[in-house]
């Protein structure tokens, strides 16, 4: 705040907190907004396998206690300032469905339809539920375009989240101190801070520690989306086994040459690129899926998640996927001194979802 500001009795700007709770570590990203920019202030990461006695990198299972323990250190180590957070609601406890209904014009209508039709898709009753949706907007163009006139179906896309995960989330982050305005499921935070194309699909990865999220965004919502059971600790086991080292080594190989460690001969059987390739082929089939169904194509592919920051990825990925592949760039989105941009450009990957939280929370102001 400047001298003049506070002559002049205008209040400092607030900071806002992303908080992403992901099954392997604790990311937080602090951002404030000046003159309508957002401002990159702190931001930290915390590996959650210790916690869990397991090593770092591994997905674990924690307790809202152990959680907002280690959520503690994390606000102490990354120097966190504010309290005034927005929480990510992970992928696996959500229920995400696209659903076809009868099309209907009012509001009203719609909300009674599909409020109706939830209970079809959700195992557990409704009360027991947060449901939300979106209706799809139908290809404006193309072979998928609908023709004109008074459409006779809508495409809506149902979300729902447990109550008992919600008060999960609530319990943990509270007792670390934050207040929370609102919990997100993490593919729409990543979105908001990794996905720029407007109106072509584009397939985004987000390569966790013990599962990969993929899902197709068309003109800015999600069109289909798929969890691939694997994970970049599936990389880090390979490389133990092929080395034969402890994991937390072969975690370090990994972070330190990517793709490259274990690339020996003993290692072609256990080696980074056979798990990766067979990451990549479950994202293929999601792709062509996608694709064969609404008869376009996808343009672009978008690495995100601690698998992305994998040395020499990129490139790997670029020559699988015959479209274009880029590695997510998260922090490109806030405003950070020069001296930082290469470092921010490198573990960006890790961090879209929080940044993509602390964007929405900016917004509220
Ligand atoms: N520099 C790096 N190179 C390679 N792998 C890395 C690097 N940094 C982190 N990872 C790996 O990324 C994984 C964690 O990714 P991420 O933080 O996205 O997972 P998560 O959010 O906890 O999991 P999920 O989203 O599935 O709940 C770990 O297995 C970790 O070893
Ligand atoms: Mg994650």
């Amino acid at each position: 705040m400047s001298f003049l500001d506070t002559l002049l009795g205008k209040k400092k700007e607030a900071s806002v907190l992303g908080v992403d709770i992901g099954s392997s570590s604790l990311k937080v990203v602090q951002l404030r907004k000046e003159h309508g920019k957002a401002v990159l202030e702190t931001y930290g990461e915390l590996a959650l396998g210790p916690y869990a006695g397991a090593v770092a990198g591994a997905a674990t299972a924690l307790s809202a206690e152990e959680i907002a323990a280690s959520l503690a250190d994390l606000l102490r180590e990354a120097k966190v300032t504010t309290k005034s957070a927005g929480v990510s609601i992970p992928f696996a406890r959500s229920l995400l469905v696209l659903v076809e209904l009868p099309y209907r014009d009012d509001p009203k209508e719609q909300k009674t339809i599909i409020e109706l039709e939830a209970r079809k898709y959700i195992p557990v009753p409704v009360s027991e539920v947060q449901l939300d949706w979106f209706v799809v907007p139908p290809p404006a163009e193309g072979p998928g375009a609908k023709p004109s006139g008074k459409p006779e179906k809508m495409e809506v896309f149902l979300i729902a989240v447990h109550n008992d995960e919600l008060a999960l989330l609530q319990r943990s982050v509270a007792a670390a101190g934050l207040t929370s305005s609102f919990f997100e499921i993490e593919i729409f935070s990543t979105i908001r801070a990794v996905v720029d194309e407007p109106v072509k699909p584009v397939m985004v990865l987000d390569i966790g520690a013990a599962t990969t999220k993929t899902y197709i965004v068309e003109r800015g919502v999600v069109a289909l989306s798929h969890s691939i059971a694997m994970g970049s600790h599936d990389i880090t086991r390979a490389i133990a086994v092929s080395e034969n080292i402890p994991l937390a080594r072969a975690e370090a190989l990994k972070k330190q040459e990517g793709l490259a460690a274990a690339d020996g001969p003993a290692g072609a059987e256990h080696s980074p690129e056979l798990v990766f390739s067979r990451i990549f082929a479950g994202a293929r089939r999601v792709l062509m899926q996608f694709e064969q169904s609404r008869k376009e194509a996808v343009t672009k592919v978008v690495l995100t998640g601690g698998g992305g920051v994998t040395r020499e990825l990129g490139t790997y990925a670029k020559n699988l996927f015959s479209i274009d592949v880029v590695v997510a760039d998260p922090f490109k989105k806030c405003e950070a001194p020069v001296f930082m941009r290469p470092i921010l450009e490198e573990i960006g990957p890790e961090f879209a979802v929080a940044v993509g939280l602390a964007l929405r929370k900016l917004a509220e102001l």
